[in-house]
């Protein structure tokens, strides 16, 4: 295929070509395939990674270290309580001692700025987690997802995104569904839109990939002839808890029910990057009934629960995928 991401850090979608972003799906269904038929890759047995968590995670982090341990590399797991980053010692010289003992570093936090200043200093391959930005590793599962739905050309099916239609997850998707050449469409209040700064360089990259980029207020409109309709959770980690009360008038015209999957094409499927607020089954959950008398937020228990849902088959794919971007980065 020719394509060659060796050596690169992995910190935002907008750096790779549609290419790129094909090749480490392609990659990511043949470790899938591997997986599931008890083959073996321990290719990189040679190399160590760390793990960077200053936000917490249940999928990410497994998918790395499961992932890691797959391809037989070590894994260490940091947290902010267990390293002096940031405290005792500034980025720039936790990032050149890691690099010093590591082949590569995964980061979740909070500024893009982190993430990007990890990977000047480190020298070794940097993969983002999650950032209040961006959560790149997450898009590539969902298109295997998409793939594995509708097949390997995504150029024209349509996702919608439902909800803060600003957060780290929604950026994301536009930005992916730029590159594959996709309809994406932002459904959401006015004020909580992409920045103007990121739609402009999504635009740019529309118009080379062919890729349409809706942004509506209007469910009924965010739905037709929706082929994937997306939501995530409406305060994200690192924003104050205090919101909920302004975020649950604002976003609850978006959730994701019966009525707007049924605005969709039958055949559409239902994801979410998870975790999700479908029912009272968590303290914040229960908190929220008890303080607004909601049993579910982003999206209902019967959508959630229902045929058209892929939530669990793409939590699944964040391992084989970020597996695949490990590998090409290493290899
Ligand atoms: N989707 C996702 O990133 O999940 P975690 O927060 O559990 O890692
Ligand atoms: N927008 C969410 C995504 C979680 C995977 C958050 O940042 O908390």
């Amino acid at each position: 295929m020719g394509l060659n991401i060796r050596g690169r850090s992995f910190l935002t979608l907008l750096d790779f070509t549609p290419e790129e972003i094909n090749y480490m799906i392609d990659l990511a269904a043949e470790f899938k395939h591997m997986k599931n038929n008890g083959v073996e890759h321990k290719w990189l047995s040679d190399k160590q990674v760390v793990l960077l968590f200053e936000k917490t995670s249940t999928r990410t982090r497994c998918a790395f270290e499961v992932g890691a341990r797959d391809l037989g590399m070590g894994v260490t797991f940091l947290d902010p309580g267990s390293s002096q980053m940031g405290k005792k010692e500034s980025l720039a010289d936790t990032a050149k001692v890691l690099g010093r003992m590591y082949d590569g570093i995964e980061y979740r936090g909070f500024k893009q700025s982190v993430v990007e200043d990890l990977a000047k200093y480190s020298g070794v391959p940097v993969w983002n987690g999650l950032t209040d930005d961006f959560h790149p590793t997450q898009m590539l599962a969902d298109m295997l997802t998409v793939r594995e739905e509708f097949g390997s050309d995504l150029r024209g099916r349509k996702l919608t995104f439902f909800g803060d239609a600003r957060n780290n997850v929604a950026n994301s998707l536009m930005v992916v569904c730029a590159k594959l050449g996709m309809h994406f469409c932002a459904c959401g209040p006015q004020d909580r839109m992409p920045s103007e700064e990121l739609v402009a360089r999504c635009q740019a990259v529309a118009a080379e990939t062919g890729a349409v980029l809706e942004f509506t207020s209007d469910v009924a409109q965010g739905a037709k002839d929706c082929d994937v309709l997306y939501t995530d959770i409406w305060v994200s980690m690192g924003e104050p808890a205090e919101l909920w009360a302004e975020r649950i008038k604002l976003l609850l015209p978006y959730q994701v029910n019966k009525e707007v999957m049924a605005m969709a094409k039958p055949t559409a499927i239902f994801m979410h990057c998870l975790p999700a607020f479908h029912d009272r089954e968590t303290t914040i959950g229960e908190d929220i009934y008890e303080k607004f008398g909601l049993e579910a937020m982003e999206v209902t228990d019967d959508v959630f629960l229902g045929t058209q849902a892929r939530q669990f088959r793409e939590a699944e794919n964040r391992m084989h995928t970020i597996k695949a971007v490990m590998y090409a980065t290493l290899k």
